[in-house]
């Protein structure tokens, strides 16, 4: 078949939000997302990583089904949808949904007035997907609504607030069960915790929800149902730059364009072959789209079973499944359970809906959730070709163990038959994933057993796994030797011993260490040994015993419930002003436009003419001489430009902050992989990328090349200074102690995952060389400094700009400078506007994050649990460039105690130089590693002498008036209050005992619950860095424009400065605007970092207000009646200026670190959280049950804004302490570039119930109206979690009498849980000799 001749330019047809598009020259390489943002302008669908796995793109697809007369709505990451699929499809985006133009619709308006967006780059992926839901379903049930949520995250909120505004759709209403005066939180009244204070638990008013009303959506474009009925269907061919798409229509064209073109994929959901073209640089020619084709959607139910189409969506194919365990005897539907258990986790509902059966089948070899449950069930692969058709059992293709054999490239898979199971019959799936939800697995498995009728006799077994080698993989050997046996014991142990030989696993390329493979592999064949047993039981209760009740709740996996919640907060006194807002929980003043997708970000400013796209090309070498850069291919790339090095910087490209540089461009030798070596600027996004990957660079590798802490340590490799920080006498209480301990912890990196990736836009204005420059950041000021420094030119020309950040957690300060600088020089060299967008992969392996840590410790303490001496020393990865490693070393050292007073105590803190990506400032700085160093050796402490470790807390915590470790006065009073209202509200004792009453029922699964306390000290360190100044004008209409130097990242610093401008002016926030943040209105802003946002420009707008009224007091005082546009119209008449700066000089803070004392904070954040989780010791997977947090911070400006910030800083501590890992190869470079490899919390991962209650009484003399800066304590807050995991732990091991002492590094992963509940398996491992492969991945 040849190309020739249907080559004509094919018009594509669909429907966006109602509108008709007709593209002419649609390009099968274009995907939706790119063509909604830059095509048709429509940018409220984001990019925040383009393969499928974060759900910022989230829109819906509806078609139309004319033989069933049905239109189907469904989810979809845009990020993935070529265009070219879209053939008589509607789009619904964000925009179309609803807008503040037209109409809010009822899922943006409650999302927003929940307080479900804080950066709001998530939200309106959020809206599509709740949206979808409600399209299907208007009254959805709590699960559905989970399940619909499973594929989105969430960086900055935490998902509660989202899943408070999605439960006002469901069906039934979620309590939370706290029936104390018979009340809950759906009542949404006033909570009756606190007696004596008036609080409030009312964050939203349901009263103010439009009603849903399904009769008001969009419908289906008539004209599309038209085309599907009527037009007579033909072969679609679209030709693009590089590709042709060819969707053919009859079974006959399609074996025929197979035969002619074997090499080219049949594209269906893309969710496989577009993440290989754009991540692993694979191209194809020639596509074909077969999902029109109905033999490839066939649904036959026959005698045996059900043969679905290849190319139904694994959505259609759960949707099927469902339906017929309704309709068949159980029995029957065994295989069908055990498949439809793998679906309900196999990525989010985004990939369900779009991905196929068949590709499932076809391209997953390893990770496939599918293949080894079909395979071992028996399942029949229907294949053909031209003139050639055959049915063959899935196992087959598995059989030669390279997973590459039997199907030819010629073949197509036309439809899968899944057979019924049989009476004596046992079918199960397993599957253990670095998160529970939308991840891939690390290893599955599918079983299947048959018995003799009416006996235990094994007939037939069949065991799977995936994720353990390069393909799925069968147990032949142990199967076959196994039939004839007993299901007992003895055939138990033989199996896993023969079942470990026979899957040999050499070492992983995915980081996943070998023995934890392993020890999944033989546990999974354990549950499904008990499961089995268990079900031999009910089927003759007198010969089978069954398996002892506390082994059954194993049998039970976790699963993601609709969380209830409940905050509580000091209500305002009841004389305040009704008008006046500090203290109410105001919405997020972007809130709406969040949700509806009209918030402006970086790349949502519509394009400059002329404007070029920059793609960067990095180092690929930790540790090298640059020998030659080889520009000649990438310039020869379509729509390329030029090409930009450290040679067309005009001025700096070396930034001296201390005595090594910070640098733009790499000049002659690269220091880490990852480092930018020069960028392409082109006219497309994509050429500019494709001409980056084709720039070659020579290399010499240099010596030595660091890594690791340990590494740098070897060849004292560490950024000056090295800290120290000594009181009492250590040396001599340590001959005085009755114990001493000694350990050592590592606790990973982190990466911000911010969802906004790093994102410039530089326009040269053309004259004077003035620059404005629209960018991502936290620091306008240094963005400027920097640009300016790089072309040297003065500050006073370059403008800087930022409306919002969507996310930033301390990534976006030097990083975005750096970033800035390249973009500004592309600029100047090309005289056009550049734009700079990393993608999630760049972002991640150029700008570093959070510092992998090692805390070294010997702790002296007494028999009853007194803490005399501690001696410990701090190693960070700093990577290779300065940034703020030294700072992050010394405020480590300066919150090292957490809250507990240590009489004698030395500590060191050393910042790393390695040649791995410069980390930099993340939420907590430094706090959330060695507070938690300080958390594991007081669990060390209590192992040893046999005390709990809440009461070594309790002993050791600061008690009254005293004095830190650096001499600074602190009043403990409300660390106290907050740890005992948190056991209190945790009911901590009880839950206790009933965690013991649990875990004595039960064997392999085991709770643990923890309660920690919190000193956060709140401080920059010196007074300059504190200041801020605001800018408030009153214009003659009496409307308000305000700014100041904080940024909007999510934190909602905007609002709560209207909210002061509000109070201070006396009049509504309506009437006050904040349009952005600029070097032009308020120069030489210091960063919005440390919690210290709202503290310091509340202070400026503040004092600006006050100098404005103060200038309006006289027009007031004489027409006292007047109104506020009276006054200003007044005040302008009579020449007042309506325009006034607000300024606040800073904290009067100050450290000597010489003499080791001095005042370096200005106040104390108090909190405590208690946490229970459950873990299962067969797999290390767990569960977050409960957390109740206490949370001191002041008076609240905003409770809901504050509450927000508590939670979702607590949920990233989760993350920080429990799940999230990156993986560097030994080479240096980082695995884990994208959310399909680094797992941050999702909805499964947020506790069941989560309470959070703000300290009532707690003044604040310090900070604007009494309030505390909130925005990075409650992180540290997640180590309740890792240290409830370690009291299960603990429980286990105790129960199997092992070793008291053991060490946990963070993240506390479901690997690590599994190796130290250890146990048969484990030891297994142990003499297994394969077992000691050498690990792919280097711990840093
Ligand atoms: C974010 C994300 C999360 C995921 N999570 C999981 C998970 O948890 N578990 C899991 O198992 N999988 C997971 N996947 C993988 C996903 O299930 C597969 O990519 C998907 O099923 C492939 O189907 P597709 O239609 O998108 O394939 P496509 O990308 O369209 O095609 C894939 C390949 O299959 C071949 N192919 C497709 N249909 C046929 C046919 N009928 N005959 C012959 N060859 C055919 C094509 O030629 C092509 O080579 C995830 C994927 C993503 C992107
Ligand atoms: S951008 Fe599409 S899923 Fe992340
Ligand atoms: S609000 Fe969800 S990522 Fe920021």
């Amino acid at each position: 078949m040849s190309l020739q001749g249907a080559a004509g330019p094919e018009e594509l047809i669909f429907y966006v939000n109602g509108r008709k598009i007709i593209e002419k020259n649609a390009d099968p390489e274009q995907m939706l997302l790119s063509y909604l943002r830059k095509r048709l302008r429509l940018t409220g669908t984001k990019y925040g990583c383009g393969g499928g796995g974060c759900g910022a793109c989230t829109v819906m697809i509806s078609t139309y089904e004319p033989a069933l007369k049905k239109i189907r709505h469904y989810s979809a990451n845009a990020c993935l949808l070529p265009i070219c699929s879209l053939y008589g499809a509607a789009v619904t985006t964000v925009e179309g949904v609803g807008s503040t133009k037209t109409r809010v619709h009822p899922v943006q308006e409650r999302l927003a007035k929940c307080h479900g967006s804080q950066c709001g780059f998530c939200t309106p992926g959020m809206v599509m997907s709740i949206y979808t839901l409600l399209r299907n379903h208007p009254e959805p049930t709590s699960e559905q609504m989970i399940a619909a949520l499973a594929g989105n995250l969430c960086r900055c909120t935490g998902y509660r607030p989202i899943l408070d505004a999605c439960k006002t759709f469901c069906k039934e209403s979620i309590c939370c069960q706290r029936k104390t005066n018979e009340k809950c939180c759906l009542d949404q009244e006033d909570d009756p915790f606190d007696k004596e204070e008036k609080v409030s638990t009312r964050l939203f008013s349901t009263d103010e929800f439009q009603p849903l009303d399904p009769t008001q959506e969009l419908i289906f474009p008539p004209e599309l149902m038209r085309m599907a009925e009527n037009e007579p269907k033909r072969t679609l061919f679209f030709h693009g730059e590089r590709m042709t798409w060819i969707s053919p229509v009859s079974f006959d064209e399609l074996l025929d364009l197979k035969a002619a073109y074997p090499k080219a994929p049949l594209l269906v959901g893309n969710t496989s072959v577009g993440p290989e073209m754009k991540f692993r640089g694979v191209f194809h020619p020639i596509v074909i789209a077969p999902a029109r084709i109905p033999d490839l959607n066939m649904v036959k139910c026959t005698d045996d079973g059900l043969t679905l189409g290849a190319a139904c969506s694994l959505s259609l194919v759960k949707d099927i499944l469902t339906n017929a365990m309704a309709e068949f005897p159980e029995e029957k539907t065994k295989v069908f359970s055990a498949v439809l258990q793998q679906l309900r986790t196999l990525g989010g509902e985004q990939i369900r809906n779009i991905a196929s059966l068949g590709g499932n089948i076809i391209s997953r070899k390893s990770t496939s959730d599918l293949n080894p449950i079909l395979a071992a069930s028996n399942c029949m692969l229907n294949l053909a070709s031209r003139g050639r058709k055959r049915q063959i059992p899935l196992s087959d293709i598995f059989a030669d163990g390279v997973g590459n054999n039997t199907v030819t490239p010629e073949e197509i898979l036309v439809s899968v038959h899944i057979p019924h199971s049989r009476k004596g019959e046992y079918v199960s799936a397993f599957r253990q994933a670095p998160r529970r939800e939308n991840a891939l697995p690390v290893t599955n498995a599918g079983m299947r057993v048959l018995f003799e009728e009416g006996t235990d006799t094994i007939k037939d077994l069949s065991i799977f796994y995936g994720g353990a080698v390069s393909t799925t993989v069968c147990a032949k050997q142990t199967c076959r030797t196994l039939i004839g046996r007993h299901w007992n014991k003895q055939m138990l142990d033989e199996a896993c011993r023969l079942v470990l030989k026979e899957i040999a696993l050499p070492g992983s390329d995915n980081g996943e260490k070998v023995d934890y493979k392993k020890t999944l592999i033989v546990s999974f064949f354990y549950r499904f040994f008990l499961e089995v047993s268990q079900s031999l039981k009910t089927m003759d209760p007198c010969h089978y015993p069954g398996i002892p009740m506390e082994y059954r709740s194993v049998l039970q996996d976790f699963k993601t419930k609709m969380p209830q919640s409940i905050q509580i907060y000091q209500d305002t006194e009841l004389s305040q002003s009704p008008q006046d807002p500090v203290g109410r929980p105001i919405m997020h003043q972007s809130g709406i436009k969040h949700a509806t997708g009209e918030a402006v970000y970086v790349d949502d400013l519509p394009s400059v003419d002329g404007e070029l796209f920059l793609a960067v090309v990095t180092s690929s070498r930790a540790h090298a001489k640059i020998v030659s850069i080889d520009t000649s291919e990438a310039l020869k790339g379509p729509g390329v430009f030029d090409i930009v090095t450290a040679q067309d910087v005009p001025a700096t490209n070396e930034f001296y902050y201390s005595d090594d540089p910070e640098i733009i461009f790499a000049r002659n030798k690269v220091i880490c992989v990852g480092q930018i070596v020069c960028a392409v600027v082109a006219d497309s996004d994509d050429h500019a990328k494709q001409a980056a990957a084709k720039v070659k660079i020579g290399y010499e590798v240099l010596e030595p090349v660091i890594l690791t802490i340990e590494e740098a340590i070897q060849h004292n490799s560490f950024f000056e200074p090295k800290r120290k920080l000594e009181q009492g006498n250590v040396d001599q209480a340590f001959e005085t102690v009755d114990n001493i301990i000694e350990g050592e912890i590592h606790i990973g990196g982190q990466e911000h995952f911010y969802i906004e990736t790093q994102s410039v836009l530089v326009v040269p204005k053309g004259e004077d060389n003035e620059m404005d420059v629209y960018v991502s950041t936290q620091h306008p000021a240094i963005i400027q400094e920097m640009v300016a420094a790089s072309l040297g030119v003065p500050a006073n020309r370059i403008m800087c700009h930022v409306k919002r950040v969507g996310g930033a957690f301390g990534g976006k300060l030097l990083k975005a400078g750096l970033l800035a600088s390249v973009a500004a020089v592309a600029a100047n060299k090309t005289s056009r506007a550049v734009r700079l967008i990393l993608s999630r992969g760049d972002d991640m392996l150029i700008t570093g994050g959070r510092h992998p840590f090692i805390g070294k410790y010997k702790v002296g303490f007494m028999n009853d649990g007194r803490i005399r001496a501690v001696d410990a020393k701090y190693y960070i990865n700093g990577g290779c460039t300065p940034d703020e490693s030294v700072l992050v070393a010394e405020v480590s050292l300066l919150k090292m105690d957490n809250a507990y007073k240590i009489p004698n105590l030395r500590c060191w803190a050393y910042a790393c130089k390695t040649n791995l990506p410069s980390n930099t400032a993340f939420r907590g700085f430094g706090f959330p590693q060695s507070a938690l160093v300080t958390e594991t050796w007081i669990t060390g402490v209590a192992d040893k002498i046999g005390l709990s470790p809440e009461k070594i807390r309790e002993i050791n915590m600061y008690k009254e008036n005293e004095q830190t470790h650096f001499k600074q006065k602190l009043d403990p009073q409300n660390l106290i209050r907050c740890w005992n209202e948190c056991m209190e509200k945790s009911a901590y004792y009880s839950r206790k005992t009933a965690v013991n009453e649990f875990n004595i029922q039960n064997h392999w699964k085991k709770k643990g619950i923890a309660i920690v306390p919190m000193k956060f000290p709140f401080g920059l360190g010196t007074r300059y860095l504190s200041q801020a100044a605001a800018l408030v004008h009153i214009y003659t209409d009496g409307s308000v424009l305000l700014t100041h130097g904080g940024i909007e990242m999510g934190q909602g610093i905007h609002t709560k400065m209207i909210q002061v401008a509000s109070r201070e002016l006396n009049i509504p926030m309506s009437c006050i605007h904040f349009c952005e943040t600029s070097t032009t209105t308020v120069p030489n802003a210091c960063a919005s970092v440390g919690s210290a946002g709202t503290d310091v420009n509340g202070m400026a707008v503040k004092d600006a207000c006050q100098t404005l009224l103060k200038r309006l007091q006289p027009i007031i005082n004489k027409n006292p009646k007047g109104t506020w546009n009276d006054w200003i119209k007044e005040a302008f008449e009579q020449s007042v200026s309506l325009s006034a700066t607000g300024y606040f000089r800073g904290y009067n803070e100050n450290m000597d670190w010489e003499k080791g004392e001095g005042q370096p904070f200005t106040y104390f954040l108090y909190g405590a959280a208690c946490s229970e989780i459950e873990i299962n010791c067969l797999t290390g997977d767990h569960k977050n049950l409960r957390t109740d947090i206490v949370m001191d911070i002041g008076c609240s400006i905003n409770p809901a804004v504050d509450i927000g910030q508590i939670e979702g800083a607590f949920v990233q501590g989760i993350g920080l302490y429990t799940m999230e890992e990156l993986k560097y190869s030994p080479e240096g470079v980082l695995c884990t570039r994208g959310p399909d490899q680094y797992k941050i919390p999702a909805v499964c991962d947020i506790p069941e119930q989560l309470s959070v209650s703000l300290l009532s009484s707690s003044q604040n003399p310090y900070a604007i109206y009494a309030s505390k800066g909130i925005g990075e304590a409650g992180l540290f807050l997640g180590c309740s979690v890792f240290f409830a995991l370690r009291d299960a732990i603990t429980r286990v091991r105790n129960e199997r009498g092992l070793k008291k002492t053991f060490a946990l590094n963070s993240p506390l992963t479901a690997e690590q849980i599994r190796a130290s509940c250890a146990d048969d398996f484990t030891e297994m491992m142990a003499n297994n000799e394969s077992a000691s492969s050498t690990p792919q991945t280097t711990s840093v």
